[in-house]
């Protein structure tokens, strides 16, 4: 068995202290950080679904990996449309447009997002990107992917977000859908933890470590269930027959190490 977490959309402020729509975020990630570690899971991989830091200052990312230093598992990235890919790319964690990475018998694709961004927080996966998806995919068909990217592939019903999700995500479905041993779709972006299908495939949202959207509504506005408004995270069991179980924990605020 593997096991993997996902943290997203952490919108480290670039000065310690700083806030994320009045909460202080950097402070939000250290009690998500306590909860992880608090499972007693030994994680294999953590991955980070991007918008790691609000405004992609270095100082922003240094203070983020360093927040989430005690967590065990090797580190992967994707970059959000909030973050800086160059700034990124100085620490020691692959941030290629694509890269993989290997959990026993299970693929983790990781995808960039943010081609042809529309700046207003639409991204879409490059040419390029795609012929390596379909052909790595192509290659390793006995092994159970899981493939994440930051952006959303599929719409969920919230007009002002389907307008900024992965803007070329029929081409996306289109090269991912003969392939079945795609388990799983895991992005961020949306502040939700939603469980979405295409073709009996489970697209996987992690909810954000510090503010979360509200669903069905026609502008930006943070979720005022005192519940589903927490902080919060995913994690992931992966097993070697090629089942998943996917986890969702939201952390209360007064939660301590
Ligand atoms: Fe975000």
């Amino acid at each position: 068995m593997r096991y993997l977490l996902q943290i997203s959309d952490c919108h480290i402020s670039p000065e310690p202290g700083g806030h994320y729509y009045e909460r202080d975020s950097e402070l939000l990630l250290k009690r998500v950080v306590a909860h992880a570690l608090s499972l007693g899971i030994s994680f294999d991989a953590v991955l980070l679904s991007g918008d790691l830091v609000h405004h992609g200052e270095l100082s922003a990312y240094e203070r983020l990996l360093q927040t989430i230093q005690p967590l065990p598992g090797v580190r992967c990235w994707v970059a959000g449309n909030h973050d800086n890919s160059e700034q990124m790319d100085r620490f020691d964690i692959s941030v290629l447009k694509q890269s993989e990475l290997r959990l026993g018998r299970w693929r983790l694709l990781l995808l960039d997002s943010n081609h042809l961004p529309d700046g207003k927080g639409s991204g879409s996966i490059s040419p390029d990107s795609l012929e390596w998806l379909e052909s790595s995919l192509s290659k390793h068909t006995d092994a159970p992917t899981l493939i994440a990217m930051h952006h959303n592939p599929l719409p969920t019903g919230t007009p002002w977000q389907d307008q900024i999700m992965l803007a070329n995500a029929d081409e996306f479905w289109s090269r991912v859908k003969p392939h079945s041993q795609v388990k799983g779709v895991l992005c961020g972006h949306v502040h939700q933890a939603l469980e979405l299908q295409y073709a009996g495939i489970n697209m996987w949202s992690a909810p954000s470590t510090a503010v979360q959207f509200k669903p069905g509504v026609l502008t930006v506005t943070t979720e005022d269930d005192p519940q589903v408004g927490l902080p919060g995270y995913r994690w992931y069991e992966l097993h070697p027959d090629g089942q998943i179980v996917a986890h969702l924990e939201r952390v209360q605020d007064i939660f301590e190490s």
